[in-house]
C-alpha cells in the first residue's frame, strides 16, 4: 500500500489535476433503434424534497464531437448541481451539455452524467428527450419509467439490500488468519476476530498453494452463518499496475491489462459470488485500496508523483477496471460495494478531499457502474491511523492560534478517522452519493495503546507541544504507513459505532507484513518500497523523515510475527 499525506502548498497544487470523462462503451445488446440516440434516464435515489438522478446518452447515429441533452419536467423539479455535464434550467426547461472531457461519442458509444435536484409531489420522468435538436428514444419509454434503483437503503424486488449489512449479523472468521493468530504466544485472545480475505491475485480465486479459495471461504462461511445472518468481508485488490506509488505491493498485472483484469479476475469473482447457495451470504467487498486516492494525488504536479501513476491516470484502467467491479459486483443483489477513500492523513485537505469526490463520482458513474452500485467508502485500509484522537481536536487553539497550523496537522482539516470518515460521507452526498451511505474504518491497527499512549492533552506552551502532548497516533509523521513501530490493535470489529459508520471492520489481518524491510525476491510481483526500511530517510509522501518501520519484515501479506506480538502488547482497548 502506499500511503500519502501532503503539505498544504502540494495538495494546492492538485486543484487542477482532475477530469471526468464519462464515455462508456454501448452496452451488449443495446436495442437497434431507429432514432439517432437513446436517453436513459434513471432516478438513483429519492427522498421526500429531492433525488439524484443518472442519464444515459447512447449515439446511435455519426460520431459526435460535442452534444447538448434537453428535455422540460412537467412538474416543479429544480436542478442544483450536475456532474459530467453542464446542466442549467430555466423554467421547467433542462439543458445538459458535455464537459471538456466527454465531447466524443463514437458512433455506437454512450456518454453518462448525473445531477441533483429538488422536487415536490410527483417526480415524473420526461417524456421527451432531444440531443442536438433530435429527438431520441427513451430507454424503457416514456409510460414505463423503469425500475429505479433505489439504493442501499431501501430494499427493492429480488433481494433486499440492507441499510447497514453489518447490523444483526455476524462477521466472517477467516480460518487460515485465526490459525495463524491462534499459533502465537496469546494470539487466542483474539483468533476469533473476523478479518477480510484479500483476493490479491487471480490464483487466490482458487486457492493459493494449497490454501483456501473463495469457494472454500464461503462454504465456510455457510456454516459459520448457519440459520442467521452473515457478512464476507473480500478485498478486491488486482488492479492492473497495483499500488502505482509504492513498490511493496506492486501486483501481477502490468498497467495494459485491463482485459486480463476482468476476464480472469471480476468476472471469475463475480460467477462465483451469483451462485445460488451463496445468496444468503452478505458479501462487503472493498474495492481496491489505493487507487483512486492515487490518482488524485500523485498521478500529475506534484511532489509526490510517480511515473506509474501518471501512466495508470493516462490509460484509464485504474478508472475502468474499478468501475468495472462496480458494475458487475454491485449487480448482485447481496454484495455491498465499499470503495477505498486512503484515510485522512492522505486526502484530509480539501484541496485534495474535493477532487477525491470528483474522482469517486466520476467512476461510480462510468463505464456501466452507477452510484446505486456504491454502498459505502471504507477509510485507512491498513493504515495507522487513529478512529479517535481523543485528547485533542482540529478545533482546538493555543494562545490563539490553531492546532491546525502544528507540524503535526499541518493544516489537515482533519485528525482521526472517524471525523474524516463523516466528513467525506457529506461531501459524498452532496455530489449525488446515496444519503444511506455506510462508512468503514479499518481499526486492525490503529489502536495505539500501550505505555507510550498519553493519558490527557499536552501542555498549553505552543501548538506543537500540546498536539505532540496530546496525540495517541506515535508516528513519526503521518505519511509513514509501513509496519509501523509502535502500534497496537484497535477497536475490535463492531458493527454500526456511530451514525453514518456501517462498521469497524479489521480489513488489514493483523500480523499480515506491509511489506518486506530489505529486498527479497519473489514471484508475487513485489518490488521493495524504501518506506519499509528502518534506515531510510523518508521522501517527499513522509516530509523526509525516518520510515518507522520495523526491521526484519517479510513480503507484503507473508506472516510477521514480531509485528502480530507487539500489535497485540500496544492494543487499545487493551487486551485481557
Ligand atoms: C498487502 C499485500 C497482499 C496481502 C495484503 C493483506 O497488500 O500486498 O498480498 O494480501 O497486504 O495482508
Amino acid at each position: 500500500m502506499s500511503r500519502t499525506r501532503m503539505s498544504l502548498l502540494t495538495a494546492l497544487a492538485l486543484l487542477t489535476g482532475t477530469s471526468g470523462a464519462a464515455i462508456i462503451a454501448a452496452p451488449a445488446g443495446a436495442s437497434t433503434a431507429a432514432a439517432p440516440c437513446t436517453v436513459d434516464y434513471k432516478v438513483q435515489n429519492q427522498w421526500d424534497t429531492g433525488f439524484t438522478a443518472a442519464v444515459t446518452i447512447t449515439n446511435n447515429g455519426a460520431a459526435k464531437s460535442s452534444w447538448s441533452l434537453k428535455w422540460s419536467y412537467t412538474g416543479n423539479q429544480k436542478i442544483s448541481n450536475g456532474w459530467n455535464a453542464k446542466v442549467s434550467q430555466s423554467g421547467s426547461a433542462v439543458t445538459a451539455a458535455n464537459e471538456s472531457y466527454n465531447g466524443t461519442i463514437p458512433s455506437g458509444g454512450s456518454a453518462s452524467f448525473g445531477f441533483q435536484a429538488s422536487y415536490s409531489g410527483t417526480n415524473a420522468i420526461p417524456a421527451t428527450f432531444t440531443l442536438d435538436g433530435v429527438t431520441c428514444n427513451v430507454d424503457g419509454g416514456p409510460t414505463d419509467p423503469g425500475p429505479t434503483d433505489p439504493g442501499p437503503t431501501d430494499p427493492g424486488p429480488g433481494g433486499p439490500k440492507a441499510a447497514n449489512p453489518y447490523v444483526g449479523a455476524k462477521v466472517y472468521v477467516n480460518p487460515e488468519w485465526s490459525a495463524k493468530a491462534a499459533a502465537e504466544p496469546g494470539g487466542s485472545r483474539i483468533s476469533n476476530q473476523p478479518t477480510a480475505v484479500w483476493l490479491d491475485r487471480i490464483a487466490a480465486i482458487n486457492g493459493v498453494n494449497g490454501g483456501m479459495g473463495l469457494r472454500a471461504h464461503l462454504d465456510e462461511a455457510l456454516k459459520q452463518k448457519g440459520s442467521g445472518e452473515l457478512v464476507v468481508q473480500l478485498v478486491i485488490y488486482d488492479l492492473p499496475g497495483r499500488d502505482c506509488a509504492a513498490l511493496a505491493s506492486n501486483g501481477e498485472l502490468g498497467p495494459n491489462d485491463l482485459d486480463k483484469y476482468k476476464s480472469q479476475y471480476i468476472d471469475p469473482i463475480t460467477s462465483i459470488l451469483s451462485e445460488s447457495k451463496y445468496a444468503g451470504l452478505r458479501i462487503a467487498t472493498v474495492i481496491e485500496p489505493d487507487s483512486l486516492p492515487n490518482l488524485v494525488t500523485n498521478a500529475g504536479g506534484t511532489n509526490t508523483t510517480t511515473d506509474a501513476c501518471v501512466t495508470m491516470k493516462s490509460n484509464g484502467n485504474y478508472e475502468k477496471g474499478v468501475s468495472y467491479a462496480l458494475d458487475k459486483l454491485g449487480a448482485l443483489a447481496n454484495v455491498y460495494n465499499y470503495i477505498d477513500a486512503g484515510h485522512h492523513g492522505w486526502l484530509g485537505w480539501d484541496s485534495n478531499l474535493g477532487p477525491s469526490v470528483q474522482e469517486f463520482a466520476k467512476v461510480a458513474t462510468s463505464n456501466g457502474a452507477s452510484m446505486s452500485d456504491v454502498a459505502g467508502f471504507i477509510v485507512n485500509t491498513a493504515n495507522y491511523s487513529p478512529a479517535k484522537e481523543p485528547h485533542f481536536k482540529v478545533t482546538d487553539t493555543v494562545n490563539g492560534q490553531t492546532v491546525r497550523q502544528s507540524k503535526w496537522v499541518d493544516w489537515n482539516q482533519y485528525v482521526d478517522e472517524q471525523s474524516f470518515a463523516l466528513g467525506l460521507r457529506d461531501k459524498l452526498v452532496a455530489a449525488g452519493f446515496d444519503s444511506g451511505l455506510g462508512m468503514l474504518i479499518d481499526t486492525s491497527r490503529n489502536g495505539w495503546g500501550g505505555s507510550a499512549r498519553p493519558t490527557g492533552p499536552g501542555p498549553l506552551t505552543s501548538v506543537d507541544a500540546y498536539v505532540d502532548g496530546s496525540r495517541i497516533d506515535r508516528r513519526i509523521h503521518a505519511g509513514n504507513w509501513c509496519n509501523q513501530s509502535g502500534a497496537g490493535l484497535g477497536e475490535r470489529p463492531t458493527a454500526a459505532p456511530a451514525t453514518g459508520i456501517d462498521a469497524y471492520v479489521w480489513v488489514k489481518p493483523p500480523g499480515e507484513s506491509d511489506g518486506n524491510s530489505a529486498a527479497i525476491p519473489n514471484d508475487e510481483g513485489k518490488g521493495f518500497d524504501r518506506m519499509c526500511d528502518p534506515t531510510y530517510g523518508g521522501n517527499a509522501r513522509n516530509g523526509n523523515n525516518p520510515t518507522g518501520a520495523l526491521p526484519n519484515a517479510p513480503l507484503a501479506g507473508h506472516w510477521f510475527s514480531a509485528q502480530f506480538q507487539q500489535l497485540m502488547q500496544n492494543a487499545y482497548p487493551p487486551l485481557p
